[in-house]
């Protein structure tokens, strides 16, 4: 039976747990739920784990019944992190692991720096001081006053994605996507419509939850879109989903002709500006409800909340809301807002 901890985004606790249970059934009972954590017991193989696209990062944790950290250089503990790095290790390829760090409060003091410079010395991996590969956290145990070692599963967190060849100012975190377009219910006949998709990020983390009839994204700004095709493309994904330069206020496509729309809307921070999203979140809006067949899913982000609460309360009768999530990532909390749409006509503009 193994202790595992994952970070998740805050806010996207309930959503994650969700994701593990699916995935792990039986295997796993959690144990605990933190702002931003969440700790379970898990009997299966940690390989399963490494499929997670909500979490952050996993942790195999091990706990010690020591007074102080300096006890773990002591033979009998230090061969039983050993065999937890080694076992981590052999979870992916042997040429993914070239750095060890040890993160921890007092990371520069005498007994660390020994257990450190020990750790590395048995590895074979070169200490590194910021990003390491293999990536081990000491910290106080909650329950007994004792030590818990933290040994992150994978050489990257889980929430940096292979297929990200192509950075996007503004990008979407990979597992928030994932998150959103969960929310929609996936299904294989969805019609699935990415507005303003910047590098794809949304639309990458709906093909892995599942195929689509039609999956089509399009921003105005053709440097996303040539941005969207190298990540597509690296995902394997390019030949399912056309990219369009289309303005999301004016779409060419028919009436109530798609059954999924998702968009991380520019908050007017990085990209675009308060007043610029005061005349298009609601044209957006309008747009999304003209072109969306009787009950879509439509699941937008934002951190814009007073406008898009203010443009979808002059709209109940075509968007009806089913989910609001409040997230924190990059520093700011913005929402998730799932709306379904009605079965009303649209009102002429
Ligand atoms: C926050 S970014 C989206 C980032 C994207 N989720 C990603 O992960 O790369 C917002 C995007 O909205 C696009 N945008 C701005 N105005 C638009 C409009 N009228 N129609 C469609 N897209 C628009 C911008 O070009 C920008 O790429």
């Amino acid at each position: 039976m193994f202790e595992v901890e994952f970070d998740v985004l805050e806010g996207l606790e309930p959503y994650a747990l969700e994701e593990i249970r699916a995935c792990c059934g039986r295997a796993c009972s959690p144990v605990a739920l933190y702002p931003g954590r969440i700790r379970v017991r898990f009997a299966g193989d940690l390989r399963a784990l490494l499929r997670l696209r909500s979490v952050v990062a996993a942790y195999l944790i091990v706990t010690y019944d020591v007074p102080r950290p300096r006890a773990l250089l002591g033979h009998q503990h230090l061969t039983r992190l050993l065999t937890t790095l080694k076992l981590v290790r052999s979870l992916t390829k042997p040429e993914y692991y070239r750095t060890l760090r040890l993160s921890a409060a007092g990371s520069d003091s005498s007994v660390m720096t020994r257990l450190k410079e020990t750790l590395a010395a048995h590895t074979g991996l070169a200490l590194a001081d910021d990003e390491g590969d293999l990536l081990i956290r000491l910290r106080r145990a909650e329950s007994n006053g004792g030590w818990e070692v933290l040994v992150r599963l994978s050489p990257r967190p889980l929430a940096t994605r292979a297929w990200r060849v192509c950075n996007w100012p503004g990008a979407l975190n990979a597992t928030l996507a994932s998150v959103m377009m969960r929310l929609t219910r996936p299904s294989a006949s969805d019609r699935v419509l990415n507005l303003a998709c910047g590098s794809g990020t949304l639309l990458i983390e709906r093909l892995f939850l599942a195929p689509a009839r039609l999956a089509i994204g399009c921003d105005p700004d053709q440097r996303a879109l040539q941005c969207a095709r190298r990540n597509l493309e690296a995902a394997g994904f390019a030949p399912v989903v056309r990219l369009e330069p289309w303005d999301a206020t004016s779409l060419p496509l028919e009436t109530r002709s798609v059954d999924v729309i998702c968009a991380d809307l520019p908050f007017g921070q990085l990209i675009g500006s308060h007043r610029d999203n005061e005349a298009l979140y609601p044209r957006l809006i309008a747009e999304a409800a003209r072109v969306a067949a009787p009950n879509a899913r439509m699941c937008l982000l934002t951190h814009e909340v007073r406008l898009i609460e203010r443009v979808f309360a002059s709209c109940t009768d075509v968007w009806t809301p089913v989910e609001i999530v409040k997230v924190r990532t990059g520093g700011m909390t913005p929402r998730i807002y799932l709306m379904r749409r009605t079965s009303s006509p649209v009102r002429p503009a």
